[in-house]
Parts: C-alpha cells; structure tokens; sequence
C-alpha cells in the first residue's frame, strides 16, 4: 500500500475544498492510503505524516506567500529536517487564492524550496497550460497554467460551497493522482532494488 499524507491550511475554507479534490485524485489509485490533515492537527499525526510515501502540501496564497498557520507547520519539521527523515519521500503542492495570478507561483515556490530543503523528490504538476491559445476555455485543465503545482481561484466574496470549483478542481484531482502514480512507480523501483542488491 503506498501511503500518502496531505497537509494543508485554509483560513476560509476554500483551499479545503482544493485539498478534498487532490484527496480524491489520489483516492482514485488503486492500492494507495489517503490521510487529509488539517495544520489544525498536524501535532496528533505525525506518525501518519512521517510515515507518508509521499506528502502534498497546500496552503492558501496571502499576501504573496502561504499563510502564517501553514509557514508555522513547516517550522515546526526542523527536528525532522536535521534527522533527515523525510529525504527522499515524494512532494507536491498546491495553492488557492483570490486572484487569476494572487503571486500564487510564490507560494507554490515557498513549498518547493521547503521540500527541497527536507531532501524529498519534487513531482510537479506534468500538465499543458490551459485556455492559452483562441481555442482554449477556463474549463480547461491547468486553466491557470501552472507547472510546479495545482493552482485554484476562487472569488473572495463567494463561499467555499461555490468556488474553487470545475477545471480548477479537477485540476487538483490531477495532481493527487500524478503523485499517487508516481509514489506507486517510486516505491516499486526501490522494491526492485533491494531484491537485486
Ligand atoms: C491575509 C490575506 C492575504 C491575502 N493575500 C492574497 C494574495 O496575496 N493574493 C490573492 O490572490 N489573494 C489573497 N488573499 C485572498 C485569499 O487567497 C482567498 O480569499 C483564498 O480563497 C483564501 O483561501 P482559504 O479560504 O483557504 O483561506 C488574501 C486573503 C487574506 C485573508
């Protein structure tokens, strides 16, 4: 069974809505574990995190960067960082925020560079960028044209039962999938590795 953890924050409830759709993404591959944590809760699951194959993390964008909840999250790895505990497991991330552009790329950075730093395997999002050419449409998938992860939009004025909503979330189901698929290849080759070692 290969595990996977998401780890995200939303203040008002919309990055929520993107995190319960890259969930279902990933719930969508056979033989794999979900595990959706709020940072509400990060404190009680970290032997779920820990033990994840693979973690997505999201945040919302405010003001140009993920929100001081999720950054508090991230701090809170450092003993985690020194030990090197989670070198080598899969990242990803995604990102929602008021604006088409909102500086998201920012927060999607933000979380890389996090990554990055824990030593894990960054899998970005391996879609076209959408509705950008006359014959594209904002339902298309990656509609916000994204690389490095999932980006979501929704209007501040509207509540999370309406938006983020099509292509955006179905994007977010995208990249739950793409990372259960390659924690599932991931796993595999280092199975097929020890065997021959
Ligand atoms: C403190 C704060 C800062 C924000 N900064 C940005 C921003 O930089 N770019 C943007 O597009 N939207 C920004 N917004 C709007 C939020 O990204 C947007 O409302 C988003 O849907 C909130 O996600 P959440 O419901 O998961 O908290 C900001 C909102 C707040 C509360």
């Amino acid at each position: 069974m290969v595990k996977i953890a998401i780890v995200y924050h939303s203040g008002y409830g919309h990055t929520a809505v993107q995190a319960e759709a890259v969930r279902r993404g990933a719930s969508e591959v056979d033989w794999t574990d979900v595990a959706l944590i709020s940072v509400e809760e990060y404190e009680q699951n970290w032997d779920v995190i820990d033990a994840a194959d693979a973690i997505i993390f999201g945040s919302p964008t405010y003001f140009g960067s993920a929100s001081a909840q999720f950054k508090a999250f991230l701090d809170a790895t450092s003993g985690r960082w020194l030990e090197g505990r989670w070198s080598n497991k899969l990242a990803a991330g995604f990102t929602n925020s008021a604006g088409m552009s909102g500086d998201k790329l920012a927060t999607l950075q933000q979380i890389n560079h996090f990554a990055m730093q824990h030593g894990m395997i960054w899998v970005g999002l391996g879609l076209p960028p959408g509705n950008h050419t006359s014959a594209g449409s904002p339902a298309d998938l990656n509609r916000l044209g994204s690389f490095l992860g999932a980006m979501s939009q929704a209007d501040a004025d509207v509540p999370p039962e309406v938006a983020p909503a099509g292509s955006d979330l179905e994007t977010a189901e995208y990249l739950g999938r793409r990372v259960a698929e390659a924690a599932q290849r991931w796993l595999s080759n280092q199975r097929e590795e020890a065997v021959a070692a």
